[in-house]
């Protein structure tokens, strides 16, 4: 059984011996809920160091007070023998119960910082006022309609790193921009810790994988398939000679509206800026968020002529 650790100062303490047997330490972050889509992380994190830990906490810090924090769904134990199923297992659990619990809580200081909109830490008056921002990538795709997610993100993830202190962390692809924002904070910031990429992980029909699966209805999730076949259908239309952006996200649009999904963005833009590109002339990735019923779905697809 993994050993599983509540406290950061214990969890400090554990990684600090590792590091002192010489031994590399690998940190898969994560909600909980877990999936063969998290499990691949755990694997490639075992490629890459020799003790892994996966922290499993749902941040308050990234949902704004009208998402789905409340709702967000857990099964702890199941997490548990999910990762013992992986070979190598894994050696930490991290579980906080709430990282944002400083000694002196502040019940006021409630405030939205600089016209950014509030997250539930906020609400909770915690007395927390300290975020990263990696201000331009943060901005647009999943930033337009998630204000507060990002930085809420980067600063738990830098909680996280300051807690664990891994040599490697490990984050997916499905969730491209913050994938990118987290490169670019640990550049940014000097972290010494290596970031890995790992491919989406997706149901045997395309769908992929994610902890908010669970909240479809049998409809919606047929309906959702649309993300995953439209955007394979721009890709090979991109591969056919069609390198018009607005064409091709006129195409996956379309699919998915007919589906009876709502968008919330279909974006073609730049594997690295994450800037919008008009006609495809390098490595870009198109990246969609849309709405079936009560549920937001993300997915995004790489494209490379
Ligand atoms: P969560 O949604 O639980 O995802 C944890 C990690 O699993 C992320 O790196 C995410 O990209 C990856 N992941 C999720 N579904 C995947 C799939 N189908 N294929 C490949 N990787 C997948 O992302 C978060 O949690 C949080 O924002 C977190 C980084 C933990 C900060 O709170």
């Amino acid at each position: 059984d993994p050993l599983v650790i509540t406290d950061k100062e214990e969890m400090r303490k554990w990684s600090r011996a590792m590091r002192s047997q010489g031994k590399l330490i690998g940190l898969v972050p994560t909600m909980g809920f877990l999936h063969q889509g998290h499990l691949s992380l755990v694997s490639q994190a075992h490629k890459h160091s020799n003790v892994v830990v996966v922290s499993i906490y749902v941040n308050p810090g990234q949902f704004s007070p009208t998402e789905d924090l409340s709702t967000y769904p857990s099964d702890f134990d199941g997490d548990i023998k999910k990762l013992m199923s992986v070979p190598g297992g894994v050696d930490v659990v991290f579980h906080p119960y709430n990282l944002y619990d400083y000694e002196n809580q502040s019940k006021n200081g409630v405030g939205d910082g600089d016209g950014v909109v509030m997250s539930c830490i906020e609400k909770s008056g915690t007395g927390h006022e300290t975020w990263v921002r990696v201000e331009k990538l943060e901005k647009g795709l999943c930033g337009n309609s998630r204000p507060v997610f990002f930085r809420g993100v980067a600063t738990v993830v830098t909680k996280l790193f300051n807690i664990v202190e891994p040599d490697v962390t490990v984050f997916g692809k499905k969730d491209y921009q913050q994938w990118r924002i987290i490169q670019r904070m640990v550049r940014d910031l000097d972290f010494s810790i290596k970031v890995i990429g790992v491919e989406v992980s997706r149901e045997n029909d395309g769908l992929a994988m994610s902890s908010r699966n669970v909240h479809l209805s049998p409809e919606e999730r047929a309906k959702a398939l649309s993300i995953n076949k439209s955007l394979l259908r721009a890709k090979s239309a991109a591969n056919d000679g069609q390198i018009q952006c607005e064409k091709l996200r006129n195409l996956v649009i379309q699919c998915i509206t007919n589906a009876g999904g709502k968008i919330d963005y279909a974006e073609i833009v730049d594997q690295n800026s994450l800037e919008k590109v008009e006609s495809i002339k390098g490595p870009v990735v198109f990246c969609v968020a849309a709405w079936f019923g009560k549920v937001r779905l993300i997915d995004n697809m790489e494209i490379n002529l």
